[in-house]
């Protein structure tokens, strides 16, 4: 594999075609992911024909593990918070003996990630509108005290007008004196305090280095740290933040100065330095979406 791509960690989505079933008033169509405790469908109102994401968690793979069942209650509480043009909207959950079906929004124009990798690398103008949007999301969850801790190009969808959809809060938690204490989400997009510090960092200055990470794959068409197994620095998680640590992102040339300068600030391995969403938003680089 070439060192320059991106490429996925989690199974792909997959058509089945197995018997449709139905969940409460949903007809369950083929599968559009795999999470962590199952399924998500694409799943139809029988009355109302109208669309849906279902993400279908079997109770059984939950079972009684006290972290996995508040995996799943962090999901809905931060779902039924967050009421945002750029995050998917919770429509119902529904209970049934063996499963808990959350009804999404379904995002219809797909992954981010499917649509970089279709593109190679985004043009500045397109990258720059999603990115504003994710910036917009990211500063409501945490004015909402939500930070998500896990994103990544694969939680960001593609509505059918190409507007962001965040999703996935799986990872999601309430910041309390912006300090927290548990390490989550995939190593590639994780900020280097979440490894280094072992202890303490701060909620929602994690999600902005994440957020560097997204922007960085969107301009180059690769990840500024991959654990891709082809990177020597990458088959090793403690390597990979050693990599972090003492190496500062290069660019391929077509990325503009002030694209550069923006994500030079973003991905500050000390979290104190790092750039916030307001710095962000001042960017000039951001000027045409402030
Ligand atoms: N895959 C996972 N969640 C989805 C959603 N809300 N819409 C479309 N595809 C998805």
């Amino acid at each position: 594999m070439e060192p320059f791509t991106l490429y996925r960690r989690q199974p792909q989505g997959r058509r089945s075609n197995t018997r449709h079933i139905k969940m409460g008033p949903y007809l369950l169509l083929q599968t559009l992911g795999e999470g962590e405790f199952g399924k998500v469908k694409l799943g139809i109102h029988t009355e109302t024909g109208q669309e849906f994401a279902i993400k279908l968690i079997r109770k059984e793979t939950v079972g009684y593990s006290a972290s996995r069942l508040n995996k799943v209650e962090r999901e809905i509480h931060a779902l039924r918070t967050l009421k945002h043009p750029y995050i998917v909207k919770l429509f119902n959950v529904i209970e049934t003996e063996k499963y808990i079906a959350i009804i999404l929004e379904y995002a219809s124009g797909g992954e981010l990630f499917e649509y970089i990798l279709a593109h190679r690398c985004l043009k500045e103008k397109d990258a720059r509108r999603l990115f504003a949007q994710l910036i917009s999301s990211v500063q409501y969850m945490h004015r909402r005290k939500i930070v998500h801790r896990d994103l990544k190009l694969e939680n960001l969808l593609l509505d059918r007008n190409r507007n962001i959809v965040v999703t996935d809060f799986g990872f999601a938690n309430n910041k309390q004196d912006d300090l927290m204490a548990t390490s989550c989400g995939s190593p590639c997009y994780a900020a280097p305090e979440l490894v280094v510090n072992e202890g303490q960092y701060a909620g929602s200055a994690v999600d902005i280095w994440s957020c560097g990470v997204i922007l960085y794959a969107m301009l180059c068409g690769y990840l500024p740290f991959d654990d891709d197994p082809c990177n020597p620095d990458g088959n090793n998680i403690n390597q990979l933040y050693r990599y972090i640590l003492s190496t500062p992102p290069s660019f391929p040339k077509h990325v503009s100065k002030d694209a550069q300068d923006l994500l030079r600030q973003i991905l500050v391995a000390d979290p104190q330095k790092r750039y916030t969403l307001d710095d962000i938003q001042h960017h000039p680089w951001l000027k045409p979406h402030s």
